[in-house]
């Protein structure tokens, strides 16, 4: 008997231009179009194994072991009537395929990090997801077609379906079908940029993005202007920065995005606070870390970036990372770094087996 089962795997991304508030909450679409860089990093990727079969009962999902409700009309149930409609059009043009469409999935996913801890976990979850039923459904793997489905499990999953330098597209349909993810540039173009992560707390995060996101929309004044007047030149900044590999300006932009975000967290009304004290303390640490080198003739060293969560995700060409985790360490005894004496991450993006 023919089994029907793909396993692959997803990276997580960390974006330097935010992503932060929907437009649309049904279909996912972005009040601005983001760029983030796919980590490669072995120990840093959602696993996700897909098996369809006739004798199931319904579609079920595992999420590092423990069984997840499918809920009828939310994202896990949309990414998949998607997938399978994809397989069902493949199947209705040559009737030589077997009908797998027609069988209930079961899908189990894993995370070797620490789930909702502003590590993007459901990036590469969804990511991982739609890749292993497109695996599963031999479907054409065309990334940015695939983008357009992890997108509605969670926005910032399309980026992850591409390695390297990534931005997110926001569109202008009301049907979302220009909302996709394209590759700025591979990771080959730019290999010495390394992102070191400092875990300051792996617990789950007070206040999801979605509702932040939410409340973000409805309140924040400082949104409005950040959509229309900030966004859209920095997005062709950064890309025109990462095609010239130059690090300054890479660095000068993220930093600003960052603070950007959440200053706009802090313009939600009540207010959201993703980032703490020992966030703080390493922002103040890289300032000083570049305010030292350009004192001394030279250019930007380290840019610090942070998601819904406190944790420091800290980008830097490969010569400075010994230095920074030297300082890290030093000053935070109590901020875990994974750290990979061969680069922090590789060369590609979805990883099927
Ligand atoms: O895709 P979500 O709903 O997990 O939102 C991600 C939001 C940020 O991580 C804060 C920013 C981003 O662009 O990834």
């Amino acid at each position: 008997m023919t089994v029907y089962q793909a396993t692959t795997s997803a990276p997580v991304n960390i974006a330097c231009i935010k992503y932060w508030g929907k437009r649309d909450t049904k279909l996912i679409l972005p009040t601005n179009s983001s760029l983030s860089v796919t980590l490669d990093q072995d120990h840093l990727r959602s696993t996700t194994t897909s098996r369809a079969d006739p004798s199931f009962k319904k579609d079920r999902l595992w999420l590092n072991g423990e069984e997840e409700e499918i809920k009828e009309g939310g994202r896990l149930a949309t990414c998949i009537k998607e997938m399978r409609g994809l397989r069902r059009q493949l199947e209705d043009q040559d009737a030589s395929l077997p009908k797998i469409s027609g069988y209930p999935v079961h899908i189990s996913s894993r995370n070797n990090f620490p789930t909702a801890a502003g590590l993007a976990s459901s990036a590469s979850g969804f990511a991982a997801l739609v890749a292993s039923l497109a695996a599963l459904y031999q479907l054409p793997t065309d990334a940015s077609r695939l983008s357009l489905i992890a997108r509605q499990g969670s926005g910032s999953a399309c980026r992850s379906l591409f390695g390297g330098f990534v931005a997110w597209q926001m569109g202008e349909k009301a049907d979302g079908s220009d909302s996709y993810a394209v590759q700025v540039a591979p990771r080959e173009h730019w290999p010495d940029i390394h992102a070191l992560i400092c875990v300051v707390s792996d617990d789950k995060k007070g206040t999801s993005s979605t509702s932040g996101m939410q409340r973000t929309v409805e309140t924040s004044t400082l949104l409005q202007h950040r959509i229309k007047h900030v966004v859209p030149e920095r997005m062709q900044k950064i890309s025109e920065a990462i095609l010239a590999r130059d690090f300054d300006t890479f660095a000068r932009i993220t930093m600003q995005d960052s603070n950007q975000f959440h200053a706009v967290a802090l313009d939600t009304d009540p207010p959201i606070f993703y980032m703490n004290d020992v966030s703080r303390s390493i922002i103040a640490l890289i300032v000083e870390y570049n305010r030292v080198a350009v004192a001394n003739g030279g250019k930007l060293k380290a840019a610090y970036t942070y998601d819904a969560g406190p944790n420091a995700v800290i980008y830097a060409p490969k010569e400075n990372i010994k230095e920074i985790v030297e300082l890290i360490v030093k000053y935070f005894p109590q901020a875990e770094a994974f750290k990979d004496p061969f680069g922090l991450f590789g060369t590609q993006g979805v990883k099927g087996r």
